[in-house]
C-alpha cells in the first residue's frame, strides 16, 4: 500500500515538472509567434519619420541611392539595397527614437516593442537628447555638431568608452541610455528594440553617406570643461537666473516639463520624467556633458546663443533639482530622491503662491 502512494506521489510531481515546462514552452512559442508578427506588419510611421525617411528615399530594391549625398556632393552614392523587412526595421527603430512610449501610436504595446517596460517615466524618449530624430540639423541642413547624432555614432560602431576606457559596441551604448538617460532598464543585447535602432541608425548613416570608422563632430557632445571658460567657477545663483531667464518657459519654472494633451511638449529636466542622477547628463557626476549639450543644442531654436560660462551655471543649477537615484546610488538614495520629487515642487509653489507671485505652474508630472 505505502509502496503503491509513493509511486503515485513520484507521478504527480513528474506530472507537475512536465505540464510547468511544457506551458513555458507554450507561453514562449505564444511570445515568439508574437514577434514574429509584430514584424511582418506594416509600420504605422510618426509624422517626422515619415518625412525623413522619405527625404532620405528609403524604399525596398537592389540598390540604394541617398539623395541627401547626391544633393550634396553632385555623385550619386550608390550602396546595396533593402529588403522589406529591413525597410520595416529601420521604419520602426526610427519610431522608437521619435516615440519611446507610442504617444503617436494606435497601439502603443505593439507598435513599441512594448518598450514602456524598460522606462520609468511616462514620457521620456530618446528624441529629446538624440534631436532630430538622431539627425539634427541646421537651419542650412547640414549636420549639427554636437548634437548626440545616431547616424555618426553607428559608423563609430564599436567605439572605447572614454570614461570607463572599455570597448562598447552600439547594442551597449543603447543599453546604457536606458538605464540613467531615461531612467529606466536595460534591454537585453539582442532585443528587437536595440536591433530595429541598430538598424535606424546604419541607415541614416549611409543616408548621410558617412564613412565608417571617422570621427564627426555631430558624434556626441562637444564637451564644455570648467578651464574653458572664464574661470570664475559654476555658479549656481547665475544659473538660477539664466535658467529663468532662458529656459523656464518651455521645460517649467522647476523643470518638470510641459504637457499638452497628455503628450510631452517640451521635456522634463527634473522630477521622475528626467534623467537620473546617474547619467552622464547628471553635471554632478560628469559635469561636461549638459553644460556640451546646452552650448550645442539650446535654447531651442537659438542654438549656439549661450556663452560657455552660462551653459556651466545652468547645467549646475538644473542638476541640483531634484531627480531620480541612479541605479547604483542604493536604495536610501532613491528613497530620499523619491521623497524631494515628490515634496519640493508643491511646496515651493505654495510658498511662491503665498509670497503673492503669480508664479507659473509646471504642467509636467
Ligand atoms: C537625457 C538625455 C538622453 C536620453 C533621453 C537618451 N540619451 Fe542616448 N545619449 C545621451 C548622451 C549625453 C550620450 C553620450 C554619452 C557619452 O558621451 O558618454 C548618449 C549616447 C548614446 C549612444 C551612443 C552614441 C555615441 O556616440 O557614443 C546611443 C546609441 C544612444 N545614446 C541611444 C539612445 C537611445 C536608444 C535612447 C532612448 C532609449 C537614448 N539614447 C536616450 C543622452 C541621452
Ligand atoms: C523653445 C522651447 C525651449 C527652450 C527655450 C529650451 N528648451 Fe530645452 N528642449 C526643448 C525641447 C522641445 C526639447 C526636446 C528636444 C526636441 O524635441 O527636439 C528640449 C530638450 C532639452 C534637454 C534634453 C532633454 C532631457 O530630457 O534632458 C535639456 C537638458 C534641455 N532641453 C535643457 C534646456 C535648458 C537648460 C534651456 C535653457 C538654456 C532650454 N532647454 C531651453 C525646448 C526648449
Amino acid at each position: 500500500m505505502k509502496l503503491l502512494a509513493t509511486g503515485w506521489g513520484k507521478a504527480a510531481r513528474l506530472a507537475l515538472l512536465i505540464g510547468t515546462l511544457l506551458a513555458l514552452y507554450i507561453l514562449a512559442q505564444a511570445r515568439h509567434d508574437e514577434r514574429a508578427h509584430i514584424r511582418e506588419q506594416a509600420v504605422k510611421l510618426t509624422p517626422g519619420c515619415a518625412d525623413k525617411l522619405a527625404r532620405y528615399g528609403l524604399a525596398a530594391g537592389a540598390s540604394y541611392t541617398s539623395p541627401y549625398a547626391l544633393a550634396h556632393s553632385g555623385q550619386a552614392s550608390i550602396k546595396r539595397g533593402y529588403s522589406t523587412e529591413d525597410v520595416r526595421a529601420i521604419q520602426r527603430g526610427c519610431n522608437i527614437i521619435d516615440d519611446l512610449q507610442g504617444q503617436l501610436a494606435a497601439d502603443p504595446a505593439r507598435e513599441r516593442w512594448n518598450s514602456t517596460r524598460f522606462v520609468r517615466g511616462t514620457h521620456t524618449s530618446c528624441d529629446h537628447c538624440h534631436q532630430g530624430i538622431g539627425d539634427k540639423q541646421t537651419a542650412a541642413g547640414a549636420p549639427q555638431a554636437g548634437s548626440l547624432s545616431l547616424a555618426a555614432s553607428w559608423v563609430m560602431a564599436d567605439m572605447y568608452d572614454q570614461f570607463t576606457g572599455i570597448l562598447l559596441p552600439y547594442e551597449l551604448r543603447q543599453m546604457q541610455c536606458y538605464i540613467n538617460s531615461s531612467n529606466g532598464y536595460k534591454p537585453n543585447v539582442a532585443d528587437d528594440l536595440i536591433r530595429d535602432v541598430t538598424a535606424y541608425s546604419r541607415f541614416l548613416a549611409a543616408a548621410l553617406d558617412l564613412r565608417f570608422g571617422n570621427h564627426y563632430a555631430e558624434q556626441g557632445i562637444d564637451e564644455v570643461t570648467a578651464s574653458s571658460t572664464l574661470k570664475r567657477g559654476d555658479d549656481y545663483v547665475r544659473g538660477a537666473a539664466r535658467y529663468k531667464e532662458k529656459c523656464a518657459h518651455c521645460h517649467g519654472p522647476q523643470g518638470l516639463g510641459t504637457v499638452v494633451d497628455g503628450k510631452m511638449q517640451y521635456p522634463a529636466v527634473a522630477g521622475p520624467n528626467a534623467f537620473n542622477q546617474q547619467s552622464r547628463n547628471n553635471f554632478s557626476f560628469v559635469s561636461t556633458i549638459l553644460p556640451g549639450f546646452l552650448c550645442r543644442n539650446m535654447p531651442l531654436g537659438e542654438e549656439g546663443s549661450l556663452s560657455k560660462q552660462d551653459c556651466r551655471d545652468i547645467a549646475f543649477y538644473v542638476s541640483n533639482m531634484p531627480r531620480p537615484a541612479g541605479d547604483k546610488d542604493g536604495p536610501l538614495a532613491a528613497l530620499w530622491q523619491q521623497l524631494m520629487m515628490r515634496v519640493m515642487p508643491p511646496l515651493i509653489q505654495a510658498v511662491d503662491t503665498w509670497q503673492g507671485h503669480d508664479a507659473p505652474r509646471d504642467t509636467g508630472t
